[in-house]
């Protein structure tokens, strides 16, 4: 059977091959918010897929459509369509901190495929600097730096993984 693990929850099991991440993520005793039950309308079951790519099913057109609406590029997928091959690891991107208005300005200026990964990471870097609320100060330079980053990457999909683990110090 798959091995799947969960963080921050740092959740972790065997789960039956052909189940949906959001069924095993209940199965190991997560709850992850699906409020459109699971449909692909709703975007609130969204993961990000740190290892095991392969090991998920393909994108479906509903899948893509609604990622694609709710700006959420690679990595990110929807746990309720995506199901389970074989190992792979996710985070489950924790609730959203407050931006101020001029920090907020700097991350809507990104292009909308880029946003939703450099907020993950320029937040998961805030928080363990011990900040609650993103400031201009610390969101100029931070986006920039997440930025630059995934530029240097070049849509490699295992680098940008290798970063968000690093960045969310993941095992
Ligand atoms: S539960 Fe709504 S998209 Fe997955």
């Amino acid at each position: 059977m798959p091995k799947v693990s969960f963080y921050p929850a740092d959740k972790y099991g065997d789960v039956p091959e052909g189940m949906s991440v959001l069924d095993a993520s209940e199965k190991l005793g997560l709850e992850l918010r699906h409020d459109c039950g699971g449909f692909a309308t709703c975007s609130t079951c969204r993961v990000m897929i740190v290892d095991g790519v392969e090991n998920l099913s393909e994108i479906d057109l509903d899948e893509e459509n609604m990622l694609e609406e709710a700006e959420l590029p690679t990595p990110f997928r929807l746990s309720c369509q995506t199901m389970i091959q074989g190992d792979a690891v996710f985070l489950i991107p924790e609730p959203e901190m407050d931006w101020s208005k001029g920090a907020l300005r700097e991350l809507n200026a990104l292009t909308p495929m880029s946003r939703a990964v450099i907020r993950v990471i320029v937040e998961a870097r805030a928080r363990k600097a011990g900040e609650s609320v993103i400031l201009p100060d610390t969101a100029i330079p931070a986006v920039e730096k997440a930025k630059a980053e995934l530029e240097e990457m070049g849509g490699d999909k295992a680098a940008v993984s290798a970063l968000i683990k690093r960045v969310c110090e993941l095992p």
